[in-house]
């Protein structure tokens, strides 16, 4: 069932009565360019075909309900974040209000089908979907780069995750058939294209961001931005730093910062040069580069974890041009760039591999790259 189909059952079966409008948006791929966007470097995304749809209706105040549990919660979104689910929703009402773009209140219903906790940005979904509908129910119809804006500060300022705009920017952003090339630091899009098929194999280790080890990352990086600024006055962000400057970092930075920066360098290059090889269909080398990206992850910035090794290890042995953890890291999927004739073959493989070994089979399923955010038509029955 569709997401909007999904979402609408929800609302009229907690509500007992039709949304008004309803809005989707989808989860995100990231192919390459992983802890770079907070750091001023690119990103490679794709929207999945996966989405998490809001339903909602104008009401005096806010109730809010998701199809992961069916609870109606009233929420009073002037009070203190609950932490939970709703501080997303929360989040996205005090940022359109700020704008004047939120209604007085509403009934919202969320579903849909973008896995949670693993890595496929389930959160900038839910927030850009949100934002969506719930301004179109206030008589505003925002830009995507509007929406990014609410979505991002909903989750960075509101909810407290260090995240960048990557997720956001894609969910509002995404194409069929096209990855996204963004350049941080001075908000460029580019569009990649690229038709073929992209593996989700899901370690089903879930992971949680808020307070958790992406702000770890985001702190050392800040510090080591500042620390490297004691030499370097001018430098905005990490990304700024080419690989030859890698030697100084190393000679003056504390030991634990000299692998994190050298992470957000040597990806830096490597997103750029994937972007390239994707437009030039040079899938090959592409995988190469994914490669290359999950073993800087592990290395030096140490947010992969056992699962997600053993799948990138198994799927290059089985013929995979690559594969690597997507996502923020300890815990969620991996991204596998396969040839097509064979990308079956070496799925079953992997999935039995790691059958063996950690005694479960791994959710596994693919996706083409997908369009963004939309107001969808309200679907006709709600089963
Ligand atoms: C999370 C954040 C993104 C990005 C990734 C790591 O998904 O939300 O902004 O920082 O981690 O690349």
């Amino acid at each position: 069932m569709s997401s909007a189909r999904l979402a609408t059952s929800q609302f009229t079966t907690s509500f007992a009565t039709r949304p008004a409008v309803v809005a989707s948006a989808p989860g995100r791929v990231n192919l390459i360019g992983e802890h770079t966007d907070y750091n001023g470097g690119p990103v490679l995304p794709a929207a999945l075909e996966r989405r998490t749809a809001v339903a909602a209706a104008p009401s005096d105040g806010w109730r809010f309900v998701s199809s992961v549990d069916g609870a109606v919660h009233e929420v009073d979104v002037d009070a203190p974040l609950r932490r939970d689910w709703t501080d997303y929703l929360v989040g996205t009402v005090r940022e359109l209000r700020a704008g004047g773009a939120a209604p007085a209140g509403a009934l919202v219903a969320v579903a849909g089908t973008v896995p949670i906790g693993a890595g496929l940005s389930s959160s900038a979904a839910l927030t850009v979907a949100a934002a969506r509908a719930l301004s179109l129910l206030a008589g505003r119809s925002l830009s995507p780069t509007e929406l990014v804006d609410v979505a991002f500060h909903a989750e960075h300022d509101q909810v407290g995750v260090r995240c960048g705009r990557m997720d956001q920017t894609i969910a509002a952003h995404g194409q069929r058939s096209t990855a996204l090339l963004l350049e941080t630091a001075s908000g460029t899009l580019r569009r990649v294209p690229f038709g073929g098929r992209l593996w989700i194999v899901e370690t089903g280790v879930s992971h949680k961001l808020t307070g958790g080890a992406l702000n770890e990352r985001w702190r050392e990086c800040e510090e080591a931005l500042e620390l490297i600024r004691g030499w370097r006055p001018g430098l905005r962000h990490l990304a700024q730093l080419t690989p030859s400057d890698l030697a100084e970092v190393a000679r003056r930075l504390p030991p634990p910062l000299v692998p994190r920066v050298r992470h957000v360098v040597t990806e830096t290059a490597r997103t750029r040069a994937a972007a390239a090889s994707l437009a030039a269909g040079d899938l090959a080398a592409a995988g190469r580069l994914l490669v290359e990206g999950h073993a800087s992850l592990g290395v030096d910035y140490r947010s992969t974890i056992e699962e997600a090794d053993f799948i990138v290890e198994r799927a290059v042995e089985r013929g995979a041009y690559g594969a690597r953890l997507t996502g923020a890291g300890w815990g969620g999927a991996v991204v596998v760039l396969a040839p097509a004739e064979r990308e079956g073959r070496i799925l079953a493989e992997v999935s039995r591999d790691f059958g063996d070994q950690f005694g479960r089979v791994p959710e596994a399923w693919s996706t083409r790259a997908a369009a963004g955010v939309r107001r969808e038509a309200l679907p006709t029955v709600a089963e």
